[in-house]
This record gives C-alpha cells, sequence and structure tokens, in this order.
C-alpha cells in the first residue's frame, strides 16, 4: 500500500488560510480524498455544489476533529451512537444524527438531521485539529463519478477549480465510509463500507439495512453513481469469456476486471485481476475503474464478486457502477 505522506508546514497553513477564506480545500482522508469547506460558512459550501456539479439538496458529511465536538452539531446523540463514536472514531464510520441549530441548511440541504465523521487519516487529523471546527466535505470528484483515491485524480477532475490539493499518497481504504442513520430508536445502515453491519450490530444491537420510506436521502443510493464513463456490466463468473469472446468477435474492445486471471489470453483485451481478498480489491476499486475507464474501451464487464458480508461494500459500488436497475435496487434494501 501506498506511503502515508504528511504535508509541510507551509502547506498546511496555506489549506487553513483557504479554509478560513471561504475557498475549498481537497484533502485525503482514509477512505477517499474529500473536497472541502468551512461547514460553518454557508457561502464556501455552497461553492462545493458548483464546483461538483452537484445537485443543491444532496447533503453533506461534516468532518470533525475529535468525538467530543460531537454535541456541538447533533443535538441529540444517541446511546448507541455514542458507542459507535467511541469504539470507531476516528475511522471509515459516518454518523447521521438530529442536527443541532447552528448546522447550516447548505450542509443539510435542509434536512433535521447532520451526517458526521471523525477520519483518521493523519494529514486530515492534521487539518481539523488546526481549523477546530467541522469541514464539510463529499468526495472529491465531479456528481455521479468514480471517487477519487489519490491526489493526482482530484488533480485531474477538480485541479482548475481547486488550489489547494494536500496529498496524503494513497487512501488506505479506498471506498466511502460506512454510514449509520439514528432515527428515532431505530438504527439503519444506509451505505456499507470498511466497518461491515456485522461490526456495527455488536455494538448496538439491532441493525436495519438500506433506506426505508422515513430515511433521509441518500444520493449516493440514485442509480449511475460512483460510474466510470464507459458502459459496465456485472457478469457471472462462468459466463465472462464467452461474452468477452462474444463482444470481442463484434469488433466491440473489452476491458475486464475480475478476481482471477483470464483463463483464455486475448489480444486487445484489456484484463485486470484484481485478487480475490475483499479489502485489497476495495482498495484498488476505483483506481482499477478509472484505467479500465481510459483504455479506450467500449465497454468493461466486471465478474460478479461474492455474495458474502466481507464483499458488501464492492458489491455496493460495482451496483452502481453498472447505472444498476430495478433489481439491483431492491437487493440494496434487503442488504
Ligand atoms: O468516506 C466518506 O464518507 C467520504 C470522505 C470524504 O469522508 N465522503 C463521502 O461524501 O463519501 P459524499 O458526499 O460523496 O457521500 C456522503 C453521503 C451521501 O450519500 C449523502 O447523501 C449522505 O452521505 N448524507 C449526508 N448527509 C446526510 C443526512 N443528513 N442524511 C442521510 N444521508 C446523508
Ligand atoms: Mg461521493
Amino acid at each position: 500500500m501506498g506511503r502515508v505522506l504528511r504535508v509541510t508546514a507551509a502547506e498546511l497553513e496555506a489549506a487553513l488560510q483557504s479554509l478560513r477564506d471561504g475557498e475549498l480545500v481537497a484533502f485525503p482522508t482514509e477512505t477517499v480524498y474529500g473536497l472541502g469547506a468551512d461547514a460553518g460558512n454557508p457561502a464556501a459550501v455552497r461553492r462545493i455544489f458548483e464546483v461538483k456539479d452537484r445537485p443543491a439538496r444532496h447533503p453533506l458529511i461534516v468532518h470533525l476533529p475529535g468525538v467530543d465536538l460531537l454535541r456541538e452539531w447533533a443535538r441529540e446523540v444517541p446511546e448507541g451512537a455514542l458507542r459507535l463514536a467511541e469504539r470507531f472514531w476516528p475511522g471509515p464510520l459516518t454518523l447521521v444524527l438530529p442536527r443541532a441549530e447552528r448546522v447550516d441548511d447548505a450542509v443539510t440541504g435542509g434536512q433535521d438531521t447532520v451526517a458526521l465523521r471523525v477520519p483518521s487519516h493523519p494529514v486530515a487529523r492534521q487539518l481539523l485539529s488546526g481549523f477546530r471546527g467541522g469541514i464539510a466535505a463529499p468526495s472529491a470528484n465531479r456528481y455521479g463519478r468514480l471517487s477519487p483515491t489519490r491526489a493526482e485524480h482530484v488533480r485531474e477532475e477538480l485541479g482548475a477549480a481547486v488550489r489547494v490539493i494536500l496529498d496524503g499518497g494513497d487512501c488506505r481504504i479506498g471506498l466511502e465510509s460506512t454510514i449509520v442513520a439514528f432515527q428515532g430508536r431505530q438504527v439503519r445502515l444506509l451505505r456499507p463500507g470498511a466497518i461491515t453491519a456485522a461490526q456495527i450490530r455488536r455494538t448496538v444491537g439491532e441493525l436495519g439495512v438500506g433506506a426505508d420510506e422515513a430515511s433521509p436521502r441518500v444520493p449516493g443510493s440514485t442509480l449511475a453513481h460512483y460510474a466510470p464513463v464507459t458502459p459496465l456490466t456485472i457478469v457471472p463468473a462462468g459466463q465472462l469469456e464467452a461474452r468477452v469472446e462474444a463482444l470481442s468477435a463484434g469488433g466491440r474492445r473489452v476491458a475486464v476486471l475480475a478476481p482471477r486471471a483470464p483463463r483464455v489470453l486475448r489480444t486487445g483485451v484489456a484484463w485486470i485481476d484484481a485478487g480475490q481478498r475483499a479489502a485489497q480489491y476495495g482498495h484498488d476499486l476505483y483506481g482499477n475503474l478509472r484505467a479500465l475507464d481510459k483504455s479506450g474501451c467500449h465497454e468493461i464487464l466486471v465478474q460478479e464478486v461474492p455474495q458474502t458480508q466481507a464483499w458488501a461494500a464492492v458489491r455496493d459500488r460495482l451496483r452502481r457502477a453498472a447505472g444498476a436497475g430495478a433489481e439491483a435496487c431492491s437487493e440494496a434494501r434487503v442488504g
């Protein structure tokens, strides 16, 4: 895995000054790179939506330096939420809680809840403890596209619009945080991530999975999110070679992402063997999809991944990258 870089004092100071000036700063977290603004400055927060082309009412996550600030941003902290925060922060977990008075509508998209997270990446921690406030940040990509897991991904996609990009190397996890929402007495998993449903259950007991009618909106769960530009299809393992063969015979250039090497080597087919370990596969996923997207192929085929819990976050992102149809959506609801 990549080195964890620390930024220089001058770079950190420049980033802090930008935040105080109401400008945007891209920064690394252990999950993906974020595009940050002072969460207490609505005009700065609105800039995020402009730069990303993100619909204005999609809520953002507020990143905090530590658990101790939780009560400044959430007006209620249920017992279970506090236990999760104590157990998993700093780390790849986001809690959706009733928002405190001070939280602006620009951050929450007008909802009565706010998403909060304390990231563990050393550069994110340096930035947050220097800033001593909340930093609102979505992933640092254009709306609907793949999340960036390296500074160069951010530079490629947003470099013209974002002056300060802190380089913290390769993100350790590579997939966005697990999101857990507390609504009344209900606890729901809104987005799977590196912290699994089983781990959450061990701390809070009962856990619903997927959004229900009463759940807050999670735009990440709309179709065709986290998507490459090239059409992407998920294919059962046993059909992969035949699909590649048929498409190639029809003159289509095909790129493949699979947890294994090809059985037959074909010229002209870009094939990434992403391995059989879920954590490594997830860590590499967005980078691999970016590479295949750029390979000049007509189609990306992805071999179906296992149905086990360890692969839940990867399955979720692949389904969205494929622009999941109605069937995949109902699967997402039951988990
Ligand atoms: O790992 C991560 O969570 C990364 C890093 C940068 O922290 N951030 C991230 O942000 O993935 P974004 O905006 O790409 O995804 C945040 C998700 C969105 O799906 C958003 O709808 C959801 O969090 N969210 C934010 N506030 C919410 C709320 N009040 N209720 C429900 N969902 C919320
Ligand atoms: Mg995102």
